[in-house]
Parts: structure tokens; sequence; C-alpha cells
């Protein structure tokens, strides 16, 4: 599959961006406003001793992790390691606007973003920082409909009770209802008069309709990760340990017994676990394979060939890997409109489509001849927006395997095969035509503009629509060509193949691994709100087996 043109353009115009405006955007504007209490648990790598016992350690301080630690530290001495600094070294993230940072700012090893590119050549990225990805994401909280329990993780039952409570916990701490900027509103209506109905106003849950949705971005755009879960600790029994990375998880015969830590100056500490302790593995659906993997979890013929000694044979470890591809175009707008994150869902019949928006003001204005506004009108400047979305049946499975190289900071070789299965070309072929009746709604016809011609068209950046829609195979072709992330990637350590329904490795002793690894399916529109009630949900069932 060729690489894709759509976000190399987006690319090249947002690299632009953060020339100018961006620049300024994040130095003027970055009064962090986030509750930073959890910062008391929270400790340099370097400052911690060579060896160290806890009943609970969790690798990795994402989105799952954060909201484990914090549960399993209300009755047992807990370590959270995280190889990612605190957000507050990094006060651009806490803000909304420097969302744009996904798309500039390069990775130099040690901020929050930690870039990637697929086999196939996507660009990707994932979380480095305290709060891991919740930290550099859209914001968007929304819980799948009540169907995904039942349906999606097969061999696993919940206690849908102690799943809404888990909810509740988190929304409590992070979730504010969102004001519509113009462009939010505007793709409301869009929605609505596309026919995705009805309108549900506010509206936590996925269902089939128009929503706003939850964000754990604040009314003044000040973002709250999954890190401020900490706040919840209790104070003694929980330590966090920052800038400091698992290399290994320890093994005696096939029970894990602790784990090998490098900090920033490349010391190595280890940290082992007390009778009945455990370890949790929350490294992300990168990382969690990849530790597996690198610690002889794994498909033996893999392991052998890069000399890792063998722990457990198990052939789907970095298995079913996923990432659902981003279905749409990217209008220009004849307007300067703010930057605004993803605030409103469209949900189409079956939960079929999810679509969502983001925009931003570009340094680029076009003379008042080619736009529609009056002739004695000055230039404006062009708003750049996304009109595109996600569909949940995703088929297409890929793979992940570790690069020659045994270091941890080795990013894997990831491959998701994109399109492989012709069920997902037939949804994306169903997903763009929704978007093209989503063009003809009266908001979108009126953002045309004077082509060269004088012809009044919606100027795209990236390729448009085909113009006929009707014609599978041009729609098709257009799905393949347009190949992008929409940065829900899963898979990896899936429940039933690698953990049991309790996400303990199947065939070991004392260890778990809970994040998005574990996922067949992403939870509904968004994978945060339920990654964040699982850490509450499964660190609740661990205190509860052992008797709290
Ligand atoms: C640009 C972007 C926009 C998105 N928008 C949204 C959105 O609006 N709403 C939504 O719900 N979802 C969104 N997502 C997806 C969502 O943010 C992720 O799916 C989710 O945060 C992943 O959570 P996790 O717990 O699986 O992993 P993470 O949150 O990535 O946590 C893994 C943590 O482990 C750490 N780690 C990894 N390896 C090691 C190691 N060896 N030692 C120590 N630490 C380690 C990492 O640094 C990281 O902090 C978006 C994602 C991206 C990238
Ligand atoms: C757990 O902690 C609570 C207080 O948070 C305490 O009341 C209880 O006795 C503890 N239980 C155990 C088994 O340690
Ligand atoms: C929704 O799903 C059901 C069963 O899977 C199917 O019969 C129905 O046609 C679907 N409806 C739409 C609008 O796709
Ligand atoms: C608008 O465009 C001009 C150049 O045409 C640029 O100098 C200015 O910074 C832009 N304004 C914004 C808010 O992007
Ligand atoms: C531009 O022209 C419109 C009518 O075409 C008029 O209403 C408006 O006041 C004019 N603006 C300026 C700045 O002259
Ligand atoms: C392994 O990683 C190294 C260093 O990042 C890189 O140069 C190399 O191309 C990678 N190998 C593969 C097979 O991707
Ligand atoms: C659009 O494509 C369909 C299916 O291939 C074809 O029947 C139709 O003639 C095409 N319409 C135009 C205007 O080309
Ligand atoms: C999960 O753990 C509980 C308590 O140890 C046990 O009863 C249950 O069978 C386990 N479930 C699975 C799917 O392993």
């Amino acid at each position: 599959m060729e690489n894709s043109t759509m976000p190399t353009f987006l690319l090249l115009i947002l690299l632009l961006l953060s020339h100018s405006q961006l620049r300024l955007l994040i130095s003027t504007n970055t009064q962090p406003n986030e509750d930073i209490s959890y910062m008391k648990f929270v400790r340099d790598g370097n400052d911690f001793p060579e060896k160290e016992e806890y009943d609970y350690i969790i690798v990795g301080g994402g989105t799952a992790g954060c909201p484990l630690a914090a549960t399993l530290s209300k009755n047992f001495s807990t370590l959270l390691i995280e190889r990612g600094s605190e957000p507050n070294k990094y006060p651009s993230v806490l803000k909304e606007q420097a969302l744009l940072n996904v798309f500039t700012v390069e990775d130099d090893g040690k901020n929050p973003f930690n870039r990637f590119v697929s086999k196939e050549g996507v660009q990707n990225l994932r979380g480095r920082v305290l709060g891991g990805t919740s930290m550099i994401n859209g914001g968007v909280y929304s819980k799948p409909n009540t169907d995904f329990f039942k349906t999606q993780l097969g061999v696993q039952k919940f206690d849908m009770e102690m799943v809404e409570k888990a909810y509740k916990w988190v929304e409590e701490a992070l979730v504010y209802r969102p004001r519509l900027n113009a462009w939010q509103n505007a793709f409301r209506r869009v929605l609505v008069e596309g026919g995705i109905v009805p309108d549900n106003g506010f509206e936590l849950r996925d269902v089939v309709g128009t929503k706003i949705a939850g964000s754990i971005f604040d009314e003044n755009g000040n973002r709250h990760g999954a890190e401020e879960l900490l706040n919840k600790a209790r104070p003694g029994n929980l330590k966090v340990a920052i800038r400091a990375t698992v290399e290994r998880i320890i093994f005696s015969g096939s029970s894990a017994t602790g784990v090998l830590y490098s900090d920033s100056k490349g010391k190595l500490h280890t940290a082992v676990i007390r009778k009945n302790g455990e370890i949790i593995v929350s490294a992300g659906a990168i990382g969690s394979p990849q530790l597996l993997l690198l610690s002889g979890v794994g498909p033996k013929s893999h392991l052998s060939s890069l000399n890792l000694p063998l722990i457990l044979h198990n052939p789907h470890v970095g298995q079913f890997m996923k990432d659902n591809p981003r279905v749409g175009v990217i209008p220009i707008l004849p307007y300067p409109l703010d930057f605004t994150s993803s605030k409103v869902i469209g949900i189409s019949n079956n939960n079929t489509y999810y679509f969502q928006s983001i925009a931003t003001t570009s340094p680029f204005s076009i003379p008042p001849s080619f736009s529609l506004l009056p002739p004695n009108s000055t230039s404006v400047n062009l708003t750049i927006a996304t009109i595109g979305g996600k569909f949940s049946k995703l088929t297409s499975v890929g793979s992940l395997r570790l690069n020659s190289s045994t270091d941890v900071k080795t990013t894997p070789i990831v491959r998701f095969n994109y399109y492989s299965n012709p069920a997902d070309i037939q949804l994306c072929v169903g997903g763009v035509r929704k978007v093209g009746d989503f063009l003809k709604t009266q908001i979108i016809q009126n953002i045309k503009t004077r082509d060269l011609e004088g012809n009044r068209v919606i100027q795209f950046l990236g390729p448009p629509l085909p113009e006929n829609l009707s014609d599978y195979s041009s729609v098709a072709e257009f799905c393949k060509r347009t190949v992008t992330t929409y940065w829900h990637y899963h898979g990896g350590c899936l429940v039933g193949k690698v953990v049991d329904g309790n996400y303990s490795v199947i065939g070991l002793k004392n260890l778990r691994v809970l994040d998005g690894s574990t996922f067949a399916v992403s939870p509904g529109s968004n994978p945060i709100a339920t990654l964040m009630m699982l850490g509450r949900y499964v660190g609740l069932q661990m205190l509860k087996q052992r008797g709290v």
C-alpha cells in the first residue's frame, strides 16, 4: 500500500503552522491549571534505591496504569513506573490548543510525543509522559454502548454495576461538559442535516445520533489527564518513578517476581514483589506486547531468533494488532475559526460509524475575489477542518514483533495490514458515502470558494472525495490512497489469547496486562473512558480478591 498523501499534506501545512502561530500560542498560553497534588508521590527514577520491595508494581503510568495504581494503593504498597516525565515539565501539553503538537513536535526521545511509523508507512504516535496517551490526545470522553461489554470481550464477565461506579469515579475527577465554538456548532448541524439523528444533546454514552461528548479539557481549555487520578491515591502507599524505563520482567520459573528498570542516567534498579503481590503491565498497545516479548513471553521462534530466553511460548503475543483507519476529507473553510478539538460525535445506525471533527486556523489567507465574501473585504485566514470518522467493526489485523535490537527504547516493528480484508474496504466505502452526504448540507455548501476558473467548489487539503460516489471501485481506491490513523490502535495481548478475563497472563503467575493491548475491539467512539474505568474496575477486583 502506498504512503498516504493526506497526512503528508496535513503535516506540511501544520509544520508551517508551527513556525508562526503555533509557537506563540504555546509559549504565551501555558498557565497550567491542573491539580498536581499527585506530585508528592512522584520522584525521578535516579532517586530510587537499587532494590526495593512492593506489593504491586505497575509498568506504565498511562491511561489505564494511573487509575489502577491509585486504586491498589488504598491498601497496598504500590510502585508505578513511567518512562516519561511529569506533564508539568511540558506545560504545553496541558492546553487544548497544544493538540497541534501532535502534528508538529519532533520526537527527541524524551518529550511526550513518541512517534512511530507502521510498516505501511502510516505516521503514528503514543504518549511518553505521566498520564500516557491521555496527555497528548484529543480529550474526548465517551463510553461505549453497553453491548460492548456483552459481546466484544467474549470470555470476560463484567459486573455492570461496578463498571458504572468505576466510570463515575473517573468522571467526578476529570470529565467536563464542553462549550461548543462556532465550528463545533456548525459540525453538529452538518451531522443532523446529514442524517445522523436524533440530536441527543450532551451525552457521555455512545448512542445513535448526534451528541456533544464529554471532554477532559475544562472550560478554559486545560487538560485533565489520567495522572490526575493519582490524586486519589493513599499517601504513604504510592510511589511513582518517572524517567524510569522497565527493560525486563524478572521470573522465577513461571512466576513473575519483579522488574528491572533503568533511570535517565542508565543505571539499573530492581523492584520486586512481596508474597501475594503482582506485576501489572500497562505500557500500552505497543509497549505491553513489546515488554512481554523482551521478557521471554511470546512466540518461541521469534524469541529464539533474537536469542531471548524463553519463559513461556504463546504465539498470540504481538498478534491481533488493529488500527482503525480514518475515513474522510479535510475541507478548507474560507473563514478564520478558532482552534477546536473534537467535541461533537455523530454515531450512525448500529454504531457502525463514529464521525468527529477538529479545526484550526491556518496562517494562509485568500484574496476576497476567491472567497464568497463581499468584494470590498480584505483577505481572510483559512481554517482547516477534518470531516471524518472511523468504523467500529474492523476486521483487518496485523502484528508486532521486536526490532533486531532488543533495547526497550527501540520501537518494535508494527504492521496493521490496513484494508487487507475486503470487509473493511466495504465499510470505508459506506463511510465515505456518508461523508458525501455531509458535504451536501447547507453549511458545507456555504464554504465553497471560487477556483481558478471561477467555479464554486469546496477546496480540500489533500484529495477531494471521488466525484462519483456510486462507483465502488473509485471510492475503494480513495480509501486505500488516503489511509491514515485515527490513533485508536489496539491489540497485541488480547483477552482470551494472552490474558484471561481477569487480565492475568495465561500460563504465568503474578503477572497481568491491562491497557489497550487487551482489546479485540476498540471500545465505542473513543477508548480512554473505558481504559480509565478498567484501571479502577480491575484494581477494585484485585483488592476484593485479597479480601479488602
Ligand atoms: C493524537 C491522539 C488523539 C487521540 N484522541 C483520543 C480522544 O479524543 N479520545 C479517546 O478516548 N482516545 C483518543 N486517543 C486514543 C487514546 O488516547 C489511547 O488509546 C489511550 O490513551 C491508550 O491508553 P493505554 O493505557 O493503552 O496506553 P498509554 O496511555 O499510552 O499508557 C502507556 C504508558 O506506558 C509507558 N511505557 C511504555 N513502555 C514503558 C516501559 N517499558 N517502562 C515504563 N513505562 C513505559 C508510556 O510512556 C505510557 O505513559 C487518541 C490518541 C492519540 C495518539
Ligand atoms: C484497607 O484500608 C482501609 C483504609 O483505607 C482500612 O480501613 C482497612 O482495614 C484496610 N484493610 C486491609 C485488609 O488492610
Ligand atoms: C443493524 O444490524 C442488524 C443486525 O446486525 C441488521 O439486520 C440491520 O440491517 C442493521 N441496520 C443498519 C441500518 O445497518
Ligand atoms: C493570517 O494570515 C497571515 C498571512 O496571510 C498571517 O501573517 C497571520 O499570522 C495569520 N493569522 C492567524 C491567526 O493565523
Ligand atoms: C462592503 O460591502 C458591503 C455590501 O456589499 C457593505 O455592507 C459593507 O459595509 C462594506 N464594508 C466595508 C468595510 O466597506
Ligand atoms: C531497528 O531499529 C534500528 C534503530 O532504530 C533501525 O535503524 C532499523 O531500521 C530497525 N530495523 C527494522 C527491521 O525495522
Ligand atoms: C457512477 O458510477 C456508477 C457505477 O459505476 C455508474 O453506473 C454511473 O454511470 C456513474 N455515473 C457517472 C455520472 O459517471
Ligand atoms: C478471576 O478471578 C476470580 C477470583 O480469583 C476467579 O474466581 C475467576 O474464576 C477468575 N476468572 C477468570 C476468567 O479466570
